[in-house]
């Protein structure tokens, strides 16, 4: 959408296949033109979750649960994604696919507007996914940003718009108005390290600044010091 089309068909060519329930979701989406996040963003949204070891997610706007099959598969048994939707068939139709892949356990389902859904969890949450109508996006994060736990992610799906953010503001209309909005928001926080990543239709992480836990090692030599074979570590060139 964003990315040079061939550039888009070349990432799409290094994914490894996808598993029949996946590619069951994927060929809906295309025939209906839903606007599911599709296979490089659900890896995102996957490798996110598992690389802070994600065990609460709420997903603000899931549709037939694609990018929730996604973070689903993100946990263990032990972990939790909310699962939130409008529409009462869609939130059907998502249980039936995440029962099929055997992830359903870990979903919560939940039916109506997320802006909603949400003031009655506290939280904290690993991970907040923002996905529903543009307008309401400046509105869902003040709900997300005191609901995600420091070291954790607000990810929001549309950021760039088909790049019409990137236009003259005078011709916005209010969705794209509230994109905007989002973004300059999210780009000031100082409560939030923002990237934007041109991945699709745009996709902005927002990782919640926390003290970063170092990880504990042995400290490694310094230069001129002697090593336990007693040799000197050399001098870089
Ligand atoms: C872009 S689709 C979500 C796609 C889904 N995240 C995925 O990638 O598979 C947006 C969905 O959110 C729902 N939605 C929009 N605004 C909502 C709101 N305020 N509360 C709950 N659902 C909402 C719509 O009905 C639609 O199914």
């Amino acid at each position: 959408m964003i990315t040079d089309p061939k550039v888009e068909q070349y990432m799409h060519s290094l994914l490894p296949a996808a598993d029949a329930v996946q590619a069951e979701m994927e060929r809906i989406g295309a025939e209906r033109h839903f606007p599911i996040v599709g296979p490089l963003v659900g890896r995102l949204l996957l490798q996110v979750a598992r690389a802070i070891g994600a065990r609460d997610i709420f997903e603000m706007g899931s549709g037939f649960g694609y990018s929730t099959l996604w973070f689903a598969r993100a946990l263990d048994e032990s972990g939790r994604v909310v699962h939130t939707e409008m529409s009462d068939d869609l939130s059907e139709e998502a249980r039936r696919h995440l029962t099929r892949a055997g992830v359903a356990a870990r979903v919560t389902f939940e039916v109506g507007n997320a802006l909603d859904t949400i003031t009655r969890y506290p939280g904290p949450f690993d991970v907040i996914f923002i996905d529903v109508e543009k307008e309401d996006y400046p509105a869902a994060l003040d709900l997300a940003r005191v609901r995600v736990r420091p070291g954790g992610f607000i990810i929001t799906d549309n950021v760039l718009w088909s790049g019409k953010v990137a236009q003259d503001p005078s011709t916005f209309d209010a969705a794209t108005r509230a994109i905007d909005t989002y973004n300059r928001v999210t780009a000031a926080a100082p409560d939030f390290l923002t990237t934007i990543l041109p991945l699709r239709d745009g996709v902005a992480l927002h990782y919640k600044i926390a003290e970063t836990p170092r990880r504990t090692r042995p400290s490694s030599p310094r230069i001129g010091q002697l090593t336990p074979l007693g040799r000197k570590t050399p001098l870089p060139r």
